[in-house]
Formats: C-alpha cells, sequence, structure tokens
C-alpha cells in the first residue's frame, strides 16, 4: 500500500478533465455518481455527477482511505471507541438512534423512554396548560432544534404543531423578549438546553425566563422548567426538579445531541412518534454508512469530492442551497457541524497539518440566493462547490407553479454552473465547469431529515479521519469565552491598547 503523502501526491497529479468532458467520457456517469436511499418509503438522491470525481479519483482517495485506517476509524465510531483522543471520550450519537455500542444503546433508549413519558405527561397535562415551549440553548443545545422545529413543525392547513415553540440562543436580550412577545406566561414552560448547564449564554437567559414568569404572577415558576443535560446535578443544584431532568450522555457531543433529550422540544411539537421517526431516518443512514465498501458509501464519497475541492482546487469554501424554505435553517445547522468539528489546524496525534482543513461553510435558500450571491458562484474569480438541496413534495397548498419554479430553478443553476456560456462580451462570458452536488428528496418528514442530518455528520467524520484529525473536540472556542469571562468580572487586568479602548469607550471599564 503506497503510503498517505504518495497517495496525496498521485492525486494532485491526474489530468482535470472538465466536467463536460467527464460526461462526455463516460456514458454512464449520472448512474455511476447518482445513488438513491430509502428512508421508511421515501427516496433521497444523492447526485455527485456534477463534481469531478471520477473513477481514477475514487480509486486513489479509496486508497487514502485504506492508508489512514477509515475502516478501524469507522468500527471505533459504531462500537464506542475513543474517537475523541483529546478528550478521551468516544461520541455515541450513534447509539441514540439504536446503531451503536449496544450497551450505550440500552442506556440511551434508558434516557429516551423518560424523554417520551415526561413528553406524553406534559401533553396529558402535568405541568399545568402548555401552549407555548421555550427552548434556551446555544450552539448544539440550540441548532438542531431550531432546525427541526422550523423544518417539521410548521402550521399549515393539514398539521398543527401540539406545542408552539420558540429557540432562543442568543445573549442579547431582544431575542428572548421576542418570545416573551409572542408567549401567555400562564401557558408557557422553558426548556433549558446545556450539556454542560454552565454556558455562560444559556443559564442568563434561563435566569430571565424564569423571573419573566414570576413577574407575571406564575406561582411555580421552577415547576414550569424542564432541564435537558449531561450535568444533572448542576441542574438540580440550579433549582429544576429532579422529576424534570431529562439527561443524556457524556459521550454525546454537543454539536451532535439533537438525537439525545436536547431533541425533546421536537417531540413536544411533533409529538414522541415524530421525534422516534427522526431518530429512524438517521439509523437508516447509519446502517449505509456502516456497511457500504467506499467506492458506493455516500459520505464517503462527498468527503472524496469534499477533499478534492479543498486540497487539490483550493476552494476555500463550500456552499449550500436549501431549495426549499423549511430547511432555510440548514445552511446555519452546518456551518456548526462542519467548522465546530474540522477547523482544526493540527491532526488528532497534535502534529502540525501542512494542509488545508474545514473549508467555509456558507449557504443560504433558493432562490433567495440567486437574486444575491450567485453572481460570484458564476462569473467571480474563486471556484465554490455547491450542494443544492431540494425536495420533491411541496410543504404547502398553493398553486403548483410554485414548486415547479422553485425546482426548474435549482436545476437551471447546477447546469448554469457546469455548462457555462460563451459570448462575444467577456461581461457577458460564464466560464462554466463549476461543481455541485444535489440531493433531492421525495418529501421532507422527519426520517429525511434525520437522514439528511446523519448523512452530513458521517460526512464531516469522512473528512477528518482522511485529514487525521479530530472532528469532536472544539479547543478553539475556549480563548474567547475566558478573556470575556475576565472582562465581566473584572479580574483580567489590563488588555491590549484596542480592546481595552473599545471596554473604555462602551462604558464597561475607566
Ligand atoms: O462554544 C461551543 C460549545 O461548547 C458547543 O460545542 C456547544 O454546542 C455549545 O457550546 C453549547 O454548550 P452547552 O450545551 O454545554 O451549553
Amino acid at each position: 500500500m503506497p503510503n498517505v503523502d504518495s497517495i496525496w501526491n498521485a492525486i494532485a497529479k491526474l489530468p482535470q478533465p472538465t466536467l463536460r468532458e467527464l460526461f462526455d467520457q463516460d456514458a454512464d456517469r449520472v448512474t455511476r455518481f447518482a445513488d438513491t436511499l430509502d428512508i421508511g418509503g421515501n427516496a433521497i438522491l444523492f447526485d455527485w455527477s456534477k463534481t469531478h470525481l471520477d473513477q481514477d479519483l475514487v480509486g486513489l482517495f479509496s486508497q487514502l482511505a485504506e492508508a489512514m485506517d477509515f475502516a478501524s476509524a469507522r468500527e471505533a465510531l459504531l462500537t464506542g471507541g475513543i474517537v475523541n483522543p483529546s478528550e478521551g471520550r468516544a461520541a455515541e450519537h450513534l447509539a441514540q438512534r439504536g446503531t451503536g455500542a449496544p450497551a450505550s444503546v440500552e442506556e440511551a433508549a434508558a434516557l429516551h423512554l423518560r424523554m417520551r413519558l415526561l413528553t406524553e405527561a406534559v401533553h396529558e397535562g402535568a405541568m399545568g396548560p402548555v401552549k407555548h415551549l421555550i427552548h434556551i440553548g446555544i450552539g448544539g443545545s440550540a441548532l438542531g432544534p431550531a432546525l427541526a422545529i422550523d423544518a417539521l413543525a410548521r402550521s399549515t392547513a393539514e398539521f398543527r404543531p401540539l406545542v408552539d415553540v420558540h429557540v432562543v440562543s442568543n445573549i442579547d436580550g431582544n431575542a428572548l423578549e421576542a418570545a416573551f412577545e409572542v408567549c401567555d406566561p400562564a401557558a408557557t414552560i422553558i426548556a433549558i438546553a446545556s450539556k454542560t448547564f454552565t454556558t455562560i449564554e444559556t443559564m442568563t437567559n434561563a435566569g430571565s425566563a424564569v423571573e419573566w414568569l414570576q413577574e407575571a404572577g406564575v406561582e411555580d415558576a421552577f415547576g414550569r422548567v424542564v432541564a435537558l443535560t449531561a450535568s444533572p446535578d448542576k441542574a438540580v443544584e440550579w433549582g429544576v426538579d429532579e422529576t424534570r431532568v431529562l439527561p443524556f450522555a457524556e459521550s454525546v457531543g454537543g454539536r451532535y445531541s439533537l438525537w439525545s433529550s436536547i431533541g425533546f422540544p421536537v417531540a413536544m411539537a411533533l409529538g414522541y412518534e415524530g421525534f422516534a421517526a427522526m431518530l429512524d431516518g438517521a439509523a437508516a443512514v447509519d446502517r449505509h454508512f456502516a456497511q457500504s465498501e467506499p467506492a458506493d458509501n455516500l459520505p464517503l464519497r462527498a468527503a472524496f469530492a469534499d477533499l478534492l475541492y479543498t486540497q487539490v482546487h483550493e476552494c476555500q469554501s463550500r456552499a449550500v442551497f436549501a431549495y426549499d424554505e423549511r430547511l432555510a435553517l440548514f445552511p446555519d445547522y452546518l456551518q456548526q457541524l462542519e467548522m465546530e468539528s474540522n477547523g482544526k489546524r493540527v491532526a488528532a496525534d497534535g502534529a502540525a497539518l501542512d494542509r488545508p482543513t474545514a473549508p467555509v461553510t456558507w449557504g443560504g435558500t433558493g432562490t433567495d440566493a440567486q437574486h444575491a450571491v450567485f453572481q460570484l458562484l458564476h462569473q467571480g474569480t474563486v471556484e465554490v462547490p455547491v450542494d443544492f438541496i431540494a425536495v420533491k413534495q411541496p410543504g404547502h397548498d398553493l398553486d403548483p407553479a410554485h414548486q415547479r419554479i422553485l425546482l426548474t430553478n435549482c436545476f437551471a443553476q447546477g447546469a448554469a454552473l457546469m455548462a457555462g456560456k460563451q459570448s462575444a462580451d467577456p461581461a457577458r462570458r460564464y466560464p462554466g465547469n463549476r461543481p455541485s452536488a444535489t440531493i433531492l428528496c421525495d418529501a421532507l418528514t422527519p426520517g429525511t431529515l434525520g437522514a439528511l442530518i446523519a448523512f452530513h455528520e458521517h460526512r464531516t467524520f469522512c473528512n477528518a479521519v482522511l485529514l487525521g484529525i479530530n472532528p469532536f473536540d472544539q479547543f478553539g472556542v475556549e480563548l474567547g469565552k475566558q478573556i470575556a469571562k475576565e472582562m465581566e468580572s473584572g479580574t483580567g487586568g489590563s488588555f491590549d491598547p484596542s480592546t481595552q479602548a473599545l471596554l473604555e469607550k462602551s462604558g464597561l471599564t475607566t
């Protein structure tokens, strides 16, 4: 087996045919690079045919996977091995959906049962009238619930969420006040979501939410609070009754925690069955990921393309456009998943890396983004690989023209990026040969959303394994937090002159 450097050299030295040439060379390209997964009767198509992957590249990247011992890394993820060496931990989000290590699956099932019983009890009135739920958390404790609620719990002619959920993350009081404006305190419960139960934004917002209930005359304000956490003792110490603490395992990472009790607001809005269907959809992708050979493994194939673009084409960003309003928060979700996981500069063993790691993930919704940022994608000087995510079945009852126009625009953008256009006028010329991948779901259901998220989790993991980095720690977020704490408490002494001046000008210090 050639060593890692020689495989990378071989990848870099391969000829680089254009997308058009790749289609001309291989009549079966679409069948070869577009595959479907069945998620509870709904298909999801993963079409990577408009990327520059070809058989030679897949062969070399498969060799790279072997040289990086991808099989052992995947096995460790699936069996609860230590995949987060800097913190000496497993990453057990798969156990939440029943596909991880048996002992952890059992523990997760017991905690899910506790969550289910509390969800059902609250629906039946155990906490008094509940029309609204304010879910307070940040980062991984907010982005997943926010995405799932926005995608699946919208009121439509056929569907009314069981509870109206507001996800509040920002410490800026405007965020919490906006939720207070639309919630009736007498019919509101508060979910405090924090793995550590120490995060300053969450704890400050939680305190203000309890005060809001008290000021509105709610008798037992703490009786209206549920805690979702891996630190149950801290939640009890804070004042949450033990019976309303929904714990989850320490080995579930923050940005992978939607599958744990952090999903409580999803269960409250959809009913527990809806949340369980998300777990099932994710589990279907876990099985595909666990069982497929490298060349057919969809998250791994996506990582091959990601690495081709960051390492060989030197792309510094990847854009994701959801051509479905219900998935508007998907790019935000992916930003944390990908950038907090793989935005690293050292390998898992601490050695400095000599190649780029995660690109910047950014994006938006189609067709809005077409009228804002697509100019650069088509004619700018940088190459940005694009992912399109679309859903065949619309989530509304309006004239089918809406959906037709939405989908044709999505497909037209991919076609235009690839084909480009010649023109005598340089300003009107499109270079083309710009890559995109398209994910097309039959329908947006709890199962397909769970599958979409799990696919991206595994894609992120594959990128990390092939680069040799640890995707499960995030020390890079600590320094700024620590300095803010020192500023807040006045214990930091003096800062650099620029920062000191800002503190003085804003009246925070003299
Ligand atoms: O600041 C980073 C981070 O640790 C994320 O990884 C995490 O999702 C978020 O903060 C929130 O942490 P917690 O759930 O402990 O409040």
